[in-house]
C-alpha cells in the first residue's frame, strides 16, 4: 500500500469477502488446493491467548479421557488437534476426519508417529454419513472448521449427527470462530482482531481478514448454545471468547 492509500475499515474488509464469498465447492477446492507443506502450527501468529485456549481444550476433556476413550476430530487438518488430543491422553485413539485429501496427506507423517492410535478418514461433516461400523465416540472435537456451516438449519443438522455420534455422557468441544451477536459487534471484534494482528506483525492482517470472511460462514454464540439445546445437548458452556474466537462445550 502507498504511503497515501486509505486503509479500508474492518466494516469495509467485511463487505467486500461477503459479496465474494465462495460457495461450499469453492471452500472445498480452497482446501484442496492448498498449499500445506505438512504439519506446521501458526495459530499462535494469529489466535489470541492460543496456548491458554488450547490448554483449556484439553482441560475440558480430562474427566472424559483420562482413563482413556475414543475421539473424533471434525475437520482435522493437519492434526494439529489430534496429536495434542494424543499426546495428552496417552490411552485414547483419535479419529481424524477430513474432506481434504491436500489436508489428509499433509497430517500422515506427524499421525504415522502413533501407530494404530489414529486412523484418518475421508468424511464431509455436512453431508458424509460415517462408516457404519465406526461406534460411538467418548469425545467429538474440531477446530476452525464447523465455521463453514451455511446456514443455522445446516448447523443444526450438524450438531444433531454430533450429538448422536457420542456415547452416553460423551462430551462436544469446539474452538472455533463465531459472529458476533449483531452486526456492530462482529465488526467491532474483527476490528480488535485487526489490533491483534498487527501488533503481532507476523500476518498481513487485512489480507488475513479477508481470507477468513471469504471462506467462514460463521454464526453468534447464542446461535451456537441454542441450536445444541435443541437438538439435546445438556450442560452448554462458553469457557472462552475473545475476540472472533470461542470455546464452547
Ligand atoms: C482451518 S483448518 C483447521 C484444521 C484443524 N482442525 C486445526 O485446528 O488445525 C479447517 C479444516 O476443516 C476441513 N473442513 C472444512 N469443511 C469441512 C467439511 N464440511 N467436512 C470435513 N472437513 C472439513 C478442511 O479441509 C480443513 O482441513
Amino acid at each position: 500500500m502507498t504511503e497515501n492509500a486509505k486503509r479500508p475499515t474492518v466494516e469495509e474488509l467485511l463487505v467486500k469477502a461477503e459479496s465474494r464469498k465462495l460457495d461450499p465447492d469453492g471452500v472445498r477446492a480452497a482446501f484442496e488446493h492448498s498449499s500445506t507443506p505438512g504439519f506446521v502450527d501458526k495459530t499462535a501468529d494469529w489466535l489470541p491467548e492460543s496456548e491458554h485456549v488450547h490448554e483449556l481444550l484439553l482441560s475440558l476433556m480430562e474427566s472424559t479421557l483420562d482413563q482413556g476413550g475414543r475421539v473424533l476430530d471434525l475437520g482435522s487438518g493437519m492434526g494439529r488437534l489430534t496429536t495434542m488430543v494424543l499426546d495428552r491422553f496417552p490411552r485414547c485413539s483419535v479419529v481424524a476426519a477430513d474432506y481434504s485429501q491436500t489436508m489428509r496427506e499433509a497430517a500422515t507423517t506427524e499421525l504415522s508417529r502413533y501407530g494404530d492410535r489414529v486412523s484418518q478418514i475421508d468424511f464431509d461433516m455436512f453431508s458424509s454419513d460415517l462408516p457404519q461400523d465406526i461406534g460411538k465416540f467418548d469425545a467429538v472435537v474440531s477446530g476452525f472448521a464447523i465455521h463453514h456451516g451455511r446456514d443455522l438449519m445446516q448447523y443444526k443438522s450438524l450438531y444433531r449427527r454430533i450429538h448422536s455420534f457420542l456415547k452416553q455422557g460423551g462430551i462436544f468441544v469446539n474452538l472455533d470462530h463465531v459472529a458476533g451477536e449483531d452486526r456492530a459487534q462482529t465488526i467491532e471484534n474483527a476490528t480488535e482482531w485487526r489490533d491483534f494482528l498487527d501488533e503481532d506483525g507476523e500476518i498481513e492482517s487485512d489480507k488475513f481478514i479477508y481470507g477468513s470472511y471469504v471462506k467462514d460462514t460463521p454464526i453468534s454464540l447464542r446461535n451456537h448454545v441454542q441450536l445444541l439445546g435443541e437438538v439435546g445437548f445438556e450442560q452448554i458452556e462458553i469457557p472462552w471468547q475473545k475476540m472472533i474466537f470461542a470455546l464452547y462445550t
